[in-house]
């Protein structure tokens, strides 16, 4: 016992032999929680529903970001009871897997928003969104009119996509080459979309901003809102133990 504790004091005063061990012992800490990361697919169980976003939806998040309603408005219903029921199941790890970056958010001076798509009309976001105080009167959120006077970019989608399937979005060939084209079709309610839904299940197809002869950047951004949280049916999948990593249940 007291050998061991000499041994120990040698550690202890010699500065260099105490920073090797003291390395290797931080570096085995670090391998223990760095490796798993690198198998972190795993972790994220399959979804049936999930799929990536269409260019429309996708477009339309890109104007989420840009004007920055993630600094008021998380897309994370955590597994609380008063969160699934104000706001619905609680999200699915899998359901943020295409999001790059994700839109989790950490404030929330508006309501949550992952599961809002479906839950109010295009009218009513067109208004919303135009000047929110004319719904709901006590509102904080500013107005974005301007969007229904942008034209959408319609040039860069075949771009973006293809960035996207680099860091891990499973965007096909096809979807590639028919981006330009299947984000002007999917706003466009005369159109034959094509192959379009049977690539993109649920996408929802017609004119968002009440404006057809119009492709604007409200389109897009009411397309991408209709779609959050309509993926995933969770009221089949809650019961086949599908979990998001952490979750109570
Ligand atoms: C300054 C904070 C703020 C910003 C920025 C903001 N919002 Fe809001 N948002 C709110 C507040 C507060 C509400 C609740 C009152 C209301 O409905 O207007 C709200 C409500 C909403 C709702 C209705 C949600 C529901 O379930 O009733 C939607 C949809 C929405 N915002 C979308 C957006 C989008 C899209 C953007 C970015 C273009 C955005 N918000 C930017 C504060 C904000």
């Amino acid at each position: 016992m007291s050998n061991i504790i000499t041994r120990h004091k040698k550690l202890e005063r010699n500065v260099t032999l105490l920073a090797v061990f003291a390395f290797v012992a931080v570096a085995i800490g670090g391998i223990v929680e760095i490796a798993p990361l690198f198998w972190i697919d795993n972790t994220v169980e399959k979804v049936e529903g999930m799929r990536p976003y269409t260019p429309l939806e996708q477009a339309g998040r890109n104007i989420y970001v840009r004007e920055g309603c993630y600094t008021c408005h998380s897309q994370m219903i955590r597994p609380f009871r008063d969160e699934v029921e104000r706001y619905g199941h609680y999200s699915l790890a899998a359901e943020s897997m295409y999001d790059h970056p994700f839109q989790w958010g950490s404030k929330r001076t508006g309501p949550d928003l992952a599961r809002v798509g479906n839950r109010y009309s295009d009218e009513w976001h067109v208004q919303h969104l135009t000047d929110p105080r004319s719904v709901v009167p006590e509102s904080v959120m500013p107005p974005y009119a301007f969007l229904a006077n942008t034209d959408l970019n319609t040039g860069d989608m075949a771009a973006h996509l293809k960035a996207l399937r680099r860091v891990g979005v499973p965007y096909s060939a096809t979807d590639i080459a028919k981006a330009n084209a299947d984000l002007v079709l999917q706003a466009d309610a005369d159109a034959d979309p094509g192959d379009l839904v049977a690539r993109y299940p649920k996408a929802q197809v017609r004119d968002f901003d009440g404006d057809p002869a119009r492709l604007t950047e409200m389109d897009a951004l009411v397309a991408y809102l209709q779609m959050l949280g309509t993926l995933v049916d969770t009221q089949s999948t809650a019961g086949q133990e599908v979990r998001s990593p952490g979750a109570a249940r």
